[in-house]
């Protein structure tokens, strides 16, 4: 895999910039779920270290799970119509206030159908976190609840989104110079 900075047209969303926005939301969250009694949801793996930073920041007691969706006849890069579970909760989540926490919503695909599957299971409440949100792109409607920063339609990385898998680690959100990448085989 190349290296980021040979794939980078722009630093879209710096470190700082996005750590302040991530802190904001957790006090937001603390402030809404004061009795706690609250379930976070990251949804793998994009979600991972937005999650991470916001629990950090959320000071009302809470508990983290975890779940992983496909969607069903994606290309790489794209989403379409309905995802499918490939890694269930552990956790019980009826009688819980339940937030999912997500890295970009993009078509909408995947968070319709996961709020869909967890409204089943009865939640006390549910509602949605997302770091980025392209809104020129939504084709499922959603509600986002708490939302880190509304983004032009460009494909971006880092700070949990990939590039072919890589570049999640990176603390800010780049995006992509298509021209640049050379998809590795
Ligand atoms: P949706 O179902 O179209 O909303 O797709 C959302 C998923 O597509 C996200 O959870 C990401 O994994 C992925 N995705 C969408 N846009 C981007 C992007 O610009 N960079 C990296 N991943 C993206
Ligand atoms: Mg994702």
């Amino acid at each position: 895999m190349q290296n980021y900075e040979d794939v980078l047209a722009e630093i879209l969303i710096d470190a700082e910039t996005l750590q302040a926005r991530v802190r904001e939301l957790g006090e937001q969250i603390s402030k809404d779920y004061r009795d706690g009694n609250l379930l976070l949801i990251c949804i793998l793996r994009g979600g991972v270290p937005f999650m991470v930073d916001l629990s950090r920041h959320i000071t009302s007691p809470h508990m983290m799970d975890f779940m992983a969706v496909t969607s069903y006849g994606a290309g790489r890069r794209e989403s379409s119509g309905s995802a499918r579970v490939t890694l269930d909760l552990q956790t019980d989540i009826r009688n819980k206030n339940v937030l999912l926490v997500e890295d970009i919503v993009d078509s909408g695909h995947t968070i319709a159908s996961v709020l869909q599957l967890l409204e089943t299971r009865q939640p006390l409440s549910l509602k949605v976190c997302a770091l980025l949100d392209k809104p020129e792109r939504r084709e499922a409607h959603v509600p986002i609840n708490y939302l880190g920063f509304s983004i032009p339609n460009k494909f971006v990385f880092g700070y949990g989104l990939d590039l072919d898998e890589y570049y999640r680690n990176l603390p800010f959100v780049g995006v992509v110079d298509l021209n640049k990448y050379k998809p590795s085989e």
